[in-house]
């Protein structure tokens, strides 16, 4: 792990920010990860003063930068966006300062007005190793010191972008962990693993568990007996429903055995017990990462961004729709099987009109772990310059298939712009040429499924 590395190439990013007396445009991704980054970067930049612009967007495209080259600034900051659109921003900003935190994947050259923080050029690897957040924190941790109240957000940004695996966090977020743990910025409980600990009534988290194997859990009325034979009480003082997060230490011990001795026995999940983090807000940091989420997706970012400084107003309205929203979505999906093909390695949704593109990454990824058999799953939905298009692989794929390098293929055959990591990678492409793309990875996929098994 080169920490030391990242620190040194940090340290050159921050300059031209440090110096910089005139204005700046910071540009954050519009995820949990992107939001989180975007916030570290907002905090640094209050704390010190500068004159600054913050907004967050989809996608760094082609017609996004040249919005954003006319925007009025001095400097432009790009956190967990960026570094797949080197040759565009170059050419679209060519005479500003340009400052880039991010970590996914190198796309393009240098110039000489690029200050440029990503961790594969400290040998780190920005899939799992540390998130964009994290990158944003290294930077503006050498502006100053005061960040460090900020330092869980790295780690939010972490779970954001799925790098927490089975509850654990490794290498750099893992240094993280053990910084923010020191700082109390975090603190560590053991309990049950089971998401939507303080967003979701108790006898819900039971029912929509996909940690779990509990045989009656699509009943929720069974959910609800279930907990009252265990005399655990629905309902609080003042009428609301009860969260896993209100349960004493001995109700959620009970709670995890009684789960435990009820669970399918044949089943391999496991591990419903950890560490849970939890964050000064008193959220568990992966649903904090999906109110995030939830944020941008809705088109309220900036929402997302007060929620990490501390503002909680209108979160629950946001989070309400979402969710509303979803349900929605994947019943739609569910029981329209016109929008599915599936081929002999792959599920596909062609949605058009049907699911909006800013949703149909979040669709891919709960339908791609909970629905489809398919390993490998892509979706396609209609967007206002051409089609969004989402993939993900399931992790036990890591190393055998490379999506980026699929969809970068496929792009180049309908034209477009795609990035993001092997396990899961995005592109917009031209309005109607969706068969033409899925032509493209069917071939590609083979390929790289007969090379795995050849080797
Ligand atoms: O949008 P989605 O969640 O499917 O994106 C998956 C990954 O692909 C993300 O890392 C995202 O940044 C990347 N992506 C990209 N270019 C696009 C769309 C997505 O680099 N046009
Ligand atoms: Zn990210």
């Amino acid at each position: 792990m080169d920490i030391e590395k990242l620190e040194a190439l940090a340290g050159k990013a921050a300059e031209p920010l440090s110096k910089e007396t005139g204005k700046i445009q910071v540009v954050s991704h519009f995820d949990a990860d992107g939001i989180c980054a975007g916030s570290i970067a907002y905090h640094t930049l209050k704390l010190l003063g500068k004159n600054f612009d913050i907004e967050f967007i989809k996608q760094l495209e082609e017609d996004e930068l040249k919005r954003i080259s006319v925007i009025e600034a001095d400097l432009f900051l790009f956190t967990d966006l960026g570094s797949g659109q080197l040759d565009n921003i170059r050419k679209y900003i060519p005479d500003k300062i340009i400052v880039i935190a991010d970590h996914h994947e190198l796309q393009g050259d240098s110039w000489d007005n690029l200050y440029h923080l990503n961790c594969h050029m400290a040998g780190l690897d920005g899939k799992d190793e540390i998130s964009g957040a994290g990158v944003t924190y290294f930077l503006m941790k050498h502006m100053t010191d005061k960040v460090s109240s900020m330092i869980y957000l790295a780690l939010v940004g972490a779970a954001g972008d799925v790098q927490k695996k089975d509850g654990v966090f490794k290498s750099v977020n893992n240094h993280l962990l053990e910084e923010a743990l020191k700082l109390d910025a975090i603190t560590i409980k053991k309990g049950l693993r089971l998401f939507g600990r303080s967003t979701r009534p108790l006898h819900r988290v039971l029912r929509y568990a996909n940690e779990i194997d509990l045989p009656f859990a699509d009943d929720e009325s069974k959910c609800i007996q279930f907990l009252s034979n265990l005399g655990i009480p629905m309902k609080n003082g003042n009428n609301d429903w009860i969260t896993l997060s209100d349960l004493t230490g001995e109700q959620e011990k009970k709670l995890a055995t009684a789960i435990i001795l009820n669970s399918d026995v044949t089943s391999n999940k496991n591990n419903i017990v950890g560490n849970i983090f939890i964050i000064p807000t008193k959220y568990e940091i992966r649903e904090f990462a999906t109110m995030l989420n939830s944020c941008g997706r809705m088109g309220k970012s900036i929402e997302g961004l007060k929620l990490c400084l501390g503002m909680t107003d209108n979160i629950e309205t946001i989070q309400k729709a979402y969710k509303r929203k979803i349900a929605t979505y994947l019943n739609l999906v569910k029981k329209d099987s016109t929008m599915i093909r599936k081929t002999e390695y792959v599920s596909y949704i062609v949605a058009k009109d049907r699911i909006e593109d800013n949703f149909i990454g979040t669709i891919l990824s709960i339908l791609s772990n909970s629905y489809f058999d398919s390993k490998i799953c892509f979706a396609f939905a209609n967007s206002s310059n051409g089609v969004k298009v989402s993939s993900r692989a399931h992790k036990s794929m890591d190393g055998k298939i490379n999506l980026k390098e699929i969809v970068g293929m496929a792009v180049e055959v309908t034209g477009g712009e795609g990035g993001g990591h092997s396990l899961a990678s995005g592109a917009k492409i031209p309005a109607g040429t969706e068969e033409l793309f899925i032509s493209e990875v069917e071939k590609h996929i083979i390929e790289q499924m007969q090379d795995t098994r050849t080797e």
